[in-house]
């Protein structure tokens, strides 16, 4: 996979972020503002403007060159609206070749397997292109939803952090779960 090239799937294109996604990005942002709150750290309003937006994109571009961090936008199929996003995030070499998953998908498209059918596609690359060995990624307890995607996607629970993530404000116990390179 070319990084920038966009992998398609049944309803989306998946492809890592790039300087000209601003508008989107910030479409996405705003109307999905009240939908992600629960679940994610706390936003300045600043967050929901232009700049922070390009802000963003400049430091994604940062964390690509410096392999800390892949980010990516899920697309619908026009190629125009942000439908989703997840980060291959925290990227540690040597002897770990390890990450931590993040993600969300806006309000409209949830419930509809989207999230599962754009990050199946792109899993087969973190293990092979990115040569990760170990995908883990964290859930709340009362998010079902996250912790039934992670399960379908072949993730296994390893434990329990208590305390984990500040989360709207609040300091969350987490759920730690992994998926591991088969071969
Ligand atoms: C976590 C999150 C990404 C999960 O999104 P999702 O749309 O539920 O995930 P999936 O793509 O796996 O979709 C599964 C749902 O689609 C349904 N579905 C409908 N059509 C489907 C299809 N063709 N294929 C598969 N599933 C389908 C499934 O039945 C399931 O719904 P159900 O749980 O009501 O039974 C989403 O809830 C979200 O963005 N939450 C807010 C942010 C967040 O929590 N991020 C993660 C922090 S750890």
């Amino acid at each position: 996979m070319n990084l920038l090239y966009p992998i398609q799937t049944p309803r989306t294109l998946v492809r890592v972020v790039d300087a000209g996604d601003a508008q989107r990005l910030l479409r996405y942002r705003v109307l999905n503002r009240e939908h992600l709150a629960p679940w994610e750290p706390l936003r300045e309003s600043s967050y929901y403007t232009l700049d922070h937006c390009i802000q963003t994109l400049a430091d994604s571009r940062e964390a690509m060159r410096l392999d800390r961090g892949y980010p990516f936008v899920v697309l619908d199929l026009t190629g125009n609206e942000v439908i989703a996003s997840f980060t291959f995030a925290n990227i540690v070499r040597g002897a770990f070749q390890a990450c931590h998953l993040g993600y969300s998908i806006a309000a409209s498209r949830q419930g509809q397997g989207v999230m599962y059918e754009a990050l199946s596609a792109v899993m087969p690359w973190v293990f092979r292109e990115l040569d990760m060995h170990r995908v883990m990624a964290n859930y709340m307890p009362r998010n079902d939803r996250s912790g039934k995607l992670l399960e379908r996607l072949g993730f296994e629970r390893e434990g329990y952090a208590k305390r984990y993530l500040q989360i709207a404000g609040v300091w969350e116990d987490h759920v730690l779960t992994s998926r591991i390179r088969e071969v």
